[in-house]
């Protein structure tokens, strides 16, 4: 396995922070002021509760960030998690790896699906697919995505960044909001939906207006191309809780974006060969990519974020709703451009307009 796959599979365990001690003078006793008691309790793998009887869909499930959502979901004994991505090897590699790890009824509880979701129409009847066969889906963790990475244009006539990483997920949500709406009156447990966004949202051109497909096929550079994606990831989040869940009895789902942290995955590796290649900046950006990469997480700590979106009872608790939370469970709002309404609209139409022009489907 070359490193970045192998690297898939590694498990470290968080950082240990020594709890502050002091003595009580008078009674001689030690008092412990742990980071928990000062800070609040940081969600880790071990708090996601029993998942049994959900089912789960995590785009780019078998790699990177989402291979560690789809373990920790199955190693808390998530029924069924749906997989969704392109490389049929990855995906076989992934189960086994899966099952050695956690047992041979892993192959009875994931089931993959070949979608490439920059193919709008492709993406389109599998959804619908999904949502025929499916009796019931609690959360979709919408991980997939290509990172920084060179123009290239998708086979639906509209740039990869935001085909794959927006579009085909729009496309794939709506799709299945009907049966997340349905989770809590039919099994008693709210739907949800993760949306994997990223810091680089903060970083998109301020000129962005999601006007056409004109403006998304815009080559502006590897680095703008990803974070107007990613904008348009956390944009999305809020704009389906406005046309999913408002007015009188809103159905109870939580619709919530995150941020991985800085993971060690395939997408430095393509980063760095696209500034080498693409970009004319040759060796360095392998250089500073060999520097950094030992102090990057791995993905079994990349993922918390998802799996506390995706899991944690807190959600709900404490009606997290159309937050951003950074690693590992801190919720934040997104940037300026982020709660723009106006903005978030505009993408809203368009996403409905291109659906329409490019597969037939008219959503409302
Ligand atoms: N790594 C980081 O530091 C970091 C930081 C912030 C945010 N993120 C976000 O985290 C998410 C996961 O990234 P990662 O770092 O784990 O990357 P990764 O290891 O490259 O995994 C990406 C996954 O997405 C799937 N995918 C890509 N394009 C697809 C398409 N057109 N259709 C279907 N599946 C597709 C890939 O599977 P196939 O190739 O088999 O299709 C793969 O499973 C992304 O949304 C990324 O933007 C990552």
């Amino acid at each position: 396995m070359s490193e970045h796959r192998a690297q898939r599979y590694k498990t470290t365990k968080p950082p240990f922070l020594p709890p502050l001690t002091t003595i009580d003078q008078e009674t001689n006793k030690q008092h412990t002021l742990t980071m928990e008691a000062i800070f609040g309790k940081s969600f880790t793998a071990d708090d996601i509760p029993d998942l049994a009887g959900k089912v789960y869909l995590v785009t780019g499930g078998a790699q990177g960030i989402g291979f560690g959502t789809t373990y920790n979901l199955l190693k808390h004994n998530a029924t069924k998690v749906i997989i969704i991505s392109r490389n049929p090897e990855i995906a076989t590699e992934a189960k086994e790896t899966l099952a050695k790890e956690l047992g041979p009824d892993v192959h009875d509880r994931v089931q993959w699906i070949q979608c490439n979701l920059s193919n709008l129409p492709e993406t389109d009847e599998v959804a619908k697919k999904i949502a025929r066969s499916e009796r019931r889906l609690d959360c979709i963790v919408a991980n997939a995505g290509i990172g920084i990475d060179k123009y290239s244009m998708g086979p639906s006539g509209i740039e990869e960044h935001m085909a794959a990483n927006h579009f085909g997920h729009f496309i794939l949500i709506q799709h299945l909001m009907p049966l997340i709406k349905e989770n809590n009156n039919k099994f008693g447990t709210p739907g949800r939906v993760v949306v994997t966004c990223s810091e680089n949202h903060r970083w998109a051109k301020s000129d962005t207006k999601f006007a056409s497909v004109d403006e998304c096929n815009e080559d502006i550079g590897p680095t703008y191309l990803y974070n107007r994606a990613k904008l348009a990831n956390i944009l999305m989040a809020r704009q389906l809780i406005k046309h999913h869940l408002s007015g009188p009895n809103p159905p109870r789902v939580y619709i919530n974006s995150i941020h991985p942290g800085v993971v060690a995955t395939t997408q430095q590796h393509v980063a760095a060969d696209t500034y080498d290649k693409n970009e004319g900046y040759g060796v360095l950006p392998h250089i500073a990519h060999a520097v950094i990469r030992p102090f990057l997480k791995d993905i079994f700590e990349g993922c918390i974020s998802e799996c506390y979106a995706a899991t944690s009872p807190e959600i709900e608790e404490k009606e997290v709703q159309g937050k951003y939370i950074m690693p590992p469970n801190s919720i934040k709002e997104g940037s300026s451009m982020s709660l723009d309404e106006e903005l978030g609209d505009q993408l809203w139409r368009l996403s409905i307009q291109v659906v329409k022009d490019k597969t037939g489907t008219v959503f409302e």
